[in-house]
């Protein structure tokens, strides 16, 4: 299998194009899919504070015995936490939950702009920063317009803006917007769920390269320069979705690919979405 290539942010920090994403995995399945994907070559990991099973991602790391250095790992701060002292404390906590002293990269989840100010949890996140046990910050479902107020107001960019996209959605102006300035976009949902897997583009793409279709949107992907962690509990689908790297989608192939946008979301609108679990 050809090696994930890896993408270095704007504070330094280099990261696997390709993880590993584990939201809707229930706790008790967390353990054994991470494992799964450790020993299939997945060396990145997204989890998050809201989907209830760091502890056992943490688990799966140590079993797996892999140094951890040679490991990244995501999480993210859940809504309830936007105010400061509750962000510095829920990033305590996830530390704890995963047993480890650092995290790679720790995002404001959504930016919730009905409750609190996100730029203040933003101040916060750069406080976490400043103390190296998140060795990079960045932001998840904000728009452009929420960007521009943490450009305009704070000192830090965001490393990595992680957004919903795949071929039914997207994104140009939300990845435009981040590319200008140096924000490196990261694709969640990107196989749309599965919902986009039965279209005819992508069957005729995937026959003519013998890949799946699942397969032939990842690279699409990730020859747009975004970064991708596919969840899949079934062990053949982790090692397929990892299995990316050996072929290549032409530019007219990948122009059909964004010719099926819909700006159709799966999730929230981040315009709109102020939840609190
Ligand atoms: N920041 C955010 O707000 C946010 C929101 C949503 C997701 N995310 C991140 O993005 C990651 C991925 O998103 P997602 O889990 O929503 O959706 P996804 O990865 O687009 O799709 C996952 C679904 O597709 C199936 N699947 C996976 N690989 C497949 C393949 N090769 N062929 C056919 N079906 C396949 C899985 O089934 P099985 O598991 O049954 O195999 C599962 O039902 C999450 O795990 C999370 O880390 C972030």
């Amino acid at each position: 299998m050809t090696a994930v290539p890896n993408i270095t942010l704007n504070d330094g920090t280099v990261i696997p194009q390709l993880g590993f994403g584990v939201f809707q995995i229930k706790p008790e399945d967390t353990k054994d899919a991470t494992l799964a994907a450790l020993e299939t070559g997945y060396r990145h990991i997204d989890t998050a504070q809201m989907y209830g099973n760091e502890k056992q991602v943490g688990e799966a790391v140590r079993e797996s015995g892999i140094d951890r250095s040679e490991l990244f790992v995501t999480s993210k701060l859940n809504n309830p936490f936007h105010a400061r002292e509750d962000a510095l404390r829920a990033f305590d906590q996830s530390l704890e939950d995963l047993g480890f002293d650092y995290l790679d990269l720790f995002l404001i989840h959504w930016p919730m702009p009905d409750v609190g100010d996100y730029v203040d949890t933003w101040k916060a996140m750069e406080e976490i920063a400043s103390s190296g046990r998140a060795r990079s910050i960045g932001v998840s479902n904000f728009q452009p317009h929420h960007l521009k107020r943490l450009l305009d107001e704070t000192g830090t960019v965001p490393s990595v803006n992680q957004v919903e996209v795949h071929p039914y959605l997207t994104q140009d102006e939300v990845r435009a917007f981040n590319e200008q300035n140096n924000i490196v976009t990261e694709a969640w949902s990107p196989i749309a769920k599965g919902n986009v897997l039965g279209e005819d583009v992508l069957k005729d793409i995937a026959g003519r390269h013998g890949k799946t279709t699942a397969q032939v949107t990842l690279r699409w992907h990730v020859q747009r320069g975004d970064i991708v962690f596919p969840k899949s509990v079934t062990r053949s689908r982790v090692e397929e979705n990892l299995n990316i790297f050996d072929f290549d989608l032409a530019a007219d192939d990948m122009a059909a690919i964004s010719s099926l946008n819909r700006n159709e979301r799966t999730g929230p609108d981040p315009d709109t979405f102020n939840y609190i679990p």
